[in-house]
């Protein structure tokens, strides 16, 4: 079988040198954070693949639906010749996209990018012998960084799937949405996942299960620091918590002590001390409605062309061109 191409624009030195400076900076922050890239280590990756499978963790499935009933409309209106998916993970969904423009005639190329390598790789594998003949061109980067150097031949297509664009600030979205923007020409186009606002108590479920998987991967991230960091945090010394921030319209994820505890981070030469409910910030998921998505786009210069929810108006899936 032959192998699917990769790019490393991100080595694990590079990925070392970005922790570092990241967890120096948020776990001596008031409050503490970490940045949720962190999480997608081998072991974040398939836990990941757990959450999607999990009763309450609706968007998987709503997003899913969407894609079923579009992707053939995706790939006749866009004719897309390179597929590119940013945070691509496993790229599962992303084969009713494939499926469809292969069918449409006009796809020869597959550019999945992450920051999770062993994902990236998983996928890239996959991909690679379920579609014969298309060229499978992986990237190992960070979307917020390494766009300027995608591959792929126009018309592209730029996915961005699972809701992810939420878990970036507004001004990290801005920011974003411009470089996509930026290295695309007039007429090619993104294709965004948003899950929207809905009642909180399904919003919170969503990102607290009763199984406790998502708690096990925001520990996780404890776990890739105590590796990369040689540090010595205890992860079941933490409480997941998810919370609805009602103002800000996004999930919050934090780490929260279940008592007074320090651990020494042995790389930045450094002891973290919290105290007993004392939170760390790991992630946050925006939720998003119709308006704030179309003027986020329409700021970057995109054209808001087709908007789809699933039959429950769970997620909404935004087809965009650039105008
Ligand atoms: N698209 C998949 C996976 C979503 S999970 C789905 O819809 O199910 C988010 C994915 O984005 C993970 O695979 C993670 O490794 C990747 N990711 C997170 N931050 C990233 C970043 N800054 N750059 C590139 N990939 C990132
Ligand atoms: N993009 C996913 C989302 O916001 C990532 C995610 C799902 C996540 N569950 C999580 C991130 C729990 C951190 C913790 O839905």
């Amino acid at each position: 079988m032959t192998e699917p191409v990769l790019d490393v624009h991100l080595t694990p030195e590079d990925a070392a040198v970005a922790l570092r400076a990241e967890a120096l900076e948020g776990l001596t922050a008031r409050p503490k954070w970490v940045s949720p890239k962190w999480f997608y280590d081998a072991v974040g990756s398939d836990l990941f693949e757990d959450i999607t499978r999990l009763p309450e963790y609706y968007p998987t499935r709503a997003e899913r639906e969407i894609l079923d009933a579009r992707a053939a409309e995706i790939a006749a209106t866009t004719g897309a010749h390179t597929l590119v998916e940013l945070g691509s993970g496993s790229s599962e969904k992303t084969r009713l996209l494939l499926s469809a423009l292969r069918d449409h005639g006009t796809l020869h190329e597959f550019v999945p990018l992450d920051v999770s390598p062993s994902a990236l790789t998983d996928a890239a594998h996959a991909i690679l012998a379920d579609y014969p003949g298309l060229k499978v061109h992986g990237v190992v980067g960070d979307f917020t960084e390494h766009l300027g150097l995608l591959p792929g031949t126009a018309p592209r297509l730029v996915a961005f799937l699972g809701g992810t664009i939420g878990n970036l600030i507004p001004e990290e979205r801005e920011k974003f949405f411009s470089s996509v923007r930026d290295v695309l020409d007039p007429g090619e186009w993104l294709l965004l996942g948003t899950d929207l606002v809905k009642d909180p108590d399904v919003l919170v479920r969503a990102y607290d299960d009763a199984a406790g998987v998502t708690a096990e991967f925001n520990r996780n991230v404890l776990r890739v620091i105590n590796r990369e960091l040689a540090a010595d945090f205890e992860p079941d010394a933490f409480e997941h918590v998810a919370l609805w921030n009602a103002e800000q319209e996004w999930i919050e994820m934090r780490l929260r002590a279940r008592r007074a505890v320090t651990a020494h981070v042995t790389a930045l030469g450094v002891d973290v001390a919290f105290e007993e409910g004392e939170d760390l910030r790991t992630e946050v998921s925006a939720k998003f409605r119709r308006e704030r998505v179309e003027s986020e786009l329409t700021a970057a210069g995109f054209e808001l062309h087709r908007w789809w929810t699933d039959s429950q108006g769970r997620f909404a899936l935004s087809l965009a061109r650039v105008a």
